[in-house]
């Protein structure tokens, strides 16, 4: 059944779909990684591709930004669309003073800002952690080829232009990099009892004043991409 926000028919969609912010990277990796990609859904623009990647069936989508965007795509991929595992590809600020420009994070958790976790009425904080089997996974294909990569703790923030000022904070408590959508990919999984993982390239260093430049992107992403993909097919 479609969605206000999504056109697919049931069945369109792969039990595993890469969601990067941008619905435009999402046609690249469908036009760049995929066989026989189709595009399934238009609507808002938020353009989503099946395709199979080594074989196997693949969908990408893009989520939008923040977590109310990335809220309701995912929830109706889990729950309309029977999808079984969602990984967000994306980029980040790093936090930690050991990550560098163009790196890759493996989400391994998401604290955050976002008052996302209040809908569920717990007595208690709680914890938006990566599901274990997608973490194994990316950890092999990182390793497999070769490229550098951290795993930790993120921080999903509501504020891309914060007056807080707050990383240094967050720095403090071993927070590896900021981006604005995995504590509730992670929550909406949960929630739903699928999986989820959030893949990163670190595009700048705002306590360094950094950022890569629109080629470096390119190439970088790309290594995240992979990553994703060989993931999706070995799991
Ligand atoms: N803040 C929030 N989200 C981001 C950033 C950032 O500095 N860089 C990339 N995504």
């Amino acid at each position: 059944m479609p969605t206000p926000h999504n056109n697919a028919k049931k069945g369109d969609i792969a039990k595993t779909v890469l969601m990067p912010g941008d619905p435009l990277r999402a046609k690249f990796i469908a036009e760049t990684y995929l066989e026989n990609p189709v595009c399934y859904n238009e609507v808002r623009g938020m353009l989503g591709f099946t395709g199979t990647y080594k074989g196997v069936p693949v969908s990408v989508q893009g989520s939008g930004m923040g977590m109310p965007s990335m809220g309701i795509y995912s929830h109706e991929l889990y729950s309309e669309y029977d999808v079984e595992n969602i990984i967000r590809i994306g980029t980040a600020g790093s936090i930690a003073d050991n990550i560098n420009l163009r790196e890759v994070i493996i989400a391994v958790s998401a604290s955050t800002n976002s008052n996302y976790a209040a809908q569920y009425r717990l007595p208690g904080t709680y914890a938006p952690t990566a599901s274990w089997k997608l973490i194994a996974a990316a950890v092999k294909a990182a390793e497999d080829k070769g490229c550098i990569y951290h795993a930790g703790n993120i921080l999903s923030s509501d504020t891309f232009y914060d007056d807080a000022n707050s990383l240094a904070e967050w720095n403090k408590m071993g927070v590896l990099a900021i981006e604005m959508e995995s504590a509730a990919l992670y929550m909406n999984a949960a929630r739903a009892g699928k999986n989820a993982l959030c893949i990163l390239t670190v595009s700048d260093c705002p306590l360094k004043g950094l950022s890569t430049t629109a080629e470096e992107r390119q190439t970088s992403f790309r290594d995240m991409m992979e990553i994703a993909l060989e993931a999706a097919v070995s799991i």
